[in-house]
């Protein structure tokens, strides 16, 4: 299996990853999320200027904890990666130049990786060196704060999106609701751990598109029901109210999510399951989605807790597929904001009402 060694810039977190194929020899996150979190939410600039003071340790330590030689990497490497698409283009070039730096430096090929096919990857991702099941055929939930799609996945590069957010991605849901109860960003990990201590029962809060025919996705109704249900009630005036709160948001963003996988799943018969992405890391979702599994009976894999958010190992172990492939990467790697990749076969289904 390919060795890779991959970088990955596109948001707020600096990453460098080095991969024998799925096995992870070393994954280094540095997250800006304390940065930002007094401006409520990513600032651009200042995500750029981070990752450039970040970027160069980060790769050293990547290399250190793999066990690698600085100074023997074009021996001990097959490839390099990057993330290139989609995500902030300041903060995706300052990966994609220092991945060209280090392939010029090497002469090794350098991939490059869209950011949604690195998540993909996820799931798959361990510290052992059991053979991973094949990576297709299955549908995943792809749910960050950028994303939320479910995606039959057909093979290398060639995926069908069922359905998506038609606004708000789930993780920006969350991530607007704690803004809304004065919490700090992100959103999603505090409103998850707040839940567990409430009833999800306790306010009745919209389910949008649960019924509707087709894999679409809407969570900005429920963030302004959130809002309303605040102007009349006032801010939570307790702990307990706070987490009643919470649990009912988490409901109601799970209910939906499961609901439209589990059915998409059992329509296009696929037996597994995979659930990837920042939101992959919410114990409600994974809860629910393991009991429906077990009633259902599917395979379940939900994405690794420290592989859920922003990685680079997922974007080395989604270039090792295609050095295992015998694919040969692009002469040029760009940074691009654009979801669209003429690398892949992303097709849609046609949009129901
Ligand atoms: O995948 P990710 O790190 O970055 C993107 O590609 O967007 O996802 C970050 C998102 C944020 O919106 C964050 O609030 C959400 O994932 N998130 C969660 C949890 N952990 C992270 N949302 C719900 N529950 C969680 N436990
Ligand atoms: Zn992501």
């Amino acid at each position: 299996m390919a060795r890779v060694l991959a970088i990955e810039s596109s948001c707020d977190e600096t990453a460098c990853a080095v991969v024998d194929g799925m096995l992870v020899r070393s994954s280094v996150v540095a997250s800006q999320v304390e940065i930002h979190a007094r401006f409520g939410g990513v600032v651009p600039e200042l995500a750029s200027r981070h990752h450039l003071d970040a970027i160069t340790l980060v790769i050293r330590e990547a290399i250190r904890e793999a066990g690698l030689s600085p100074t023997a990497l074009a021996e001990e490497l097959d490839a390099l990666a990057v993330t290139d698409s989609p995500g902030l283009v300041g903060a995706l070039l300052v990966g994609v130049q220092a991945a060209r730096g280090l392939a010029l430096a090497t002469n090794l090929p350098l991939f490059g990786v869209h950011h949604m096919e690195g998540h993909l990857f996820s799931a798959f991702l361990g510290d052992d060196r059991r053979a991973p099941e094949p990576f297709a055929p299955h549908l995943a939930l792809l749910v960050s704060g950028g994303h939320t799609e479910l995606v039959e996945v057909r093979g290398l590069g060639d995926y069908e999106i069922l359905g998506a957010t038609r606004d708000d991605a789930a993780g920006e849901a969350f991530d607007k609701v704690a803004k809304l109860l004065g919490l700090p960003y992100p959103g999603g990990p505090i409103i998850d751990h707040l839940a567990e201590e409430g009833n999800p029962e306790a306010v009745e809060l919209p389910r949008a598109m649960l019924a509707s025919p087709n894999f679409d996705f809407s969570f900005s109704g429920l963030k302004t029901a959130v809002a309303v249900h605040l102007d009349r009630h006032g801010q939570p005036r307790s702990r307990a109210e706070l987490c009643d709160l919470c649990a009912s948001f988490r409901a109601a963003v799970v209910d939906v999510l499961v609901a439209k996988a589990c059915r998409a799943r059992a329509e296009r018969g696929l037996d597994r399951l995979h659930v990837v992405g920042g939101v992959a890391a919410n114990a409600g979702l994974r809860a629910r989605f393991e009991a429906a599994a077990a009633e259902q009976g599917f395979r379940l894999v939900a994405a690794p807790l420290r592989y859920c958010g922003d990685n680079a190992a997922m974007i080395a172990a989604a270039a090792a597929a295609r050095v295992d492939a015998g694919c040969e990467p692009a002469v040029e790697v760009d940074a691009s904001v654009a979801i669209d990749d003429p690398r892949l076969h992303i097709s849609r289904v046609a949009r129901a009402p």
